[in-house]
């Protein structure tokens, strides 16, 4: 009887597993080649983002990287439409001549907030010593 038990716990516990990592997984594309059209050209090679991979087995919330401030707060949940980053970082790369403070060039340009994002973090798990992606130009834009 016990063992029946634990035959049937174990069966739900992995059929709630499985469905979990499902959900994750079916409304969000698996891979994305980052191309995104601010840019009028590609100097660098295009990456191509493990999304799944970030979200499933690096444990990353969606609201690290995807949100929507409202009075400064994030207010992006799960199920909520995603827009693209360059739906409001709408400008491609801060012109060298053009003077504005960080988070304002943040606001505006896809350049200064995907690699706030991507570089950023990376940078930051590296200095805590903790398993991390590139941090380097060539590491990240590899051929
Ligand atoms: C952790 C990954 C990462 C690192 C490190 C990184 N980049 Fe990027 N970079 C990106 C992503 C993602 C984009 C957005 C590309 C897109 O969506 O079109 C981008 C865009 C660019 C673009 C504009 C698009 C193009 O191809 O012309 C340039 C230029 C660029 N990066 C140069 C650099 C340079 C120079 C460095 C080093 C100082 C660097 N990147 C480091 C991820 C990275
Ligand atoms: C580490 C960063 C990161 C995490 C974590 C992440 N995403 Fe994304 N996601 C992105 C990037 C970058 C894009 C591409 C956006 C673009 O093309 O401008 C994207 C694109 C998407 C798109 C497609 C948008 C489109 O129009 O092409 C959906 C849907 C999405 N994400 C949902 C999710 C969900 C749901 C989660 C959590 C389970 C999640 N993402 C976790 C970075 C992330
Ligand atoms: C609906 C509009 C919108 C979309 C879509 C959007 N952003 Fe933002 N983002 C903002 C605004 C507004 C700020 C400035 C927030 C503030 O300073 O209060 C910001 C700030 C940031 C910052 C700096 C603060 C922080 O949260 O770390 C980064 C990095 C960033 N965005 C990256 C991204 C990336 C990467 C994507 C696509 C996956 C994206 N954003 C999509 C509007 C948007
Ligand atoms: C919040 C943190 C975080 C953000 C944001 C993030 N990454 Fe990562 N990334 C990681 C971690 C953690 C790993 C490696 C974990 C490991 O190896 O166990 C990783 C690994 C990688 C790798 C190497 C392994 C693989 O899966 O391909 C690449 C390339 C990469 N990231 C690119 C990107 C790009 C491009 C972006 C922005 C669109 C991005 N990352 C945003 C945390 C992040």
């Amino acid at each position: 009887m016990k063992k029946r038990l634990l035959i049937l716990f174990t069966n739900i516990f992995v059929c709630m597993f499985f469905s979990a990592t499902l959900i994750i997984a079916a409304d969000m594309p698996e891979e994305i080649a980052m191309e995104s059209d601010v840019y009028s050209t590609h100097k660098k090679p295009i990456i191509k983002f493990t999304h799944v991979k970030h979200a499933k087995d690096y444990s990353i919330a969606c609201a690290e990287c995807h949100h929507d401030y409202q009075d400064g707060k994030n207010i992006w949940k799960q199920g909520d439409a995603v827009l693209k980053c360059s739906g409001c970082h709408s400008g491609a790369k801060k012109p060298k001549d053009v003077e504005m403070s960080k988070a304002e060039a943040m606001k505006k340009y896809h350049y200064t907030a995907i690699h706030a994002n991507c570089k950023g973090c990376h940078t930051a798990l590296k200095k805590e010593g903790k398993d991390t992606g590139p941090t380097t130009c060539t590491k990240c834009h590899v051929k």
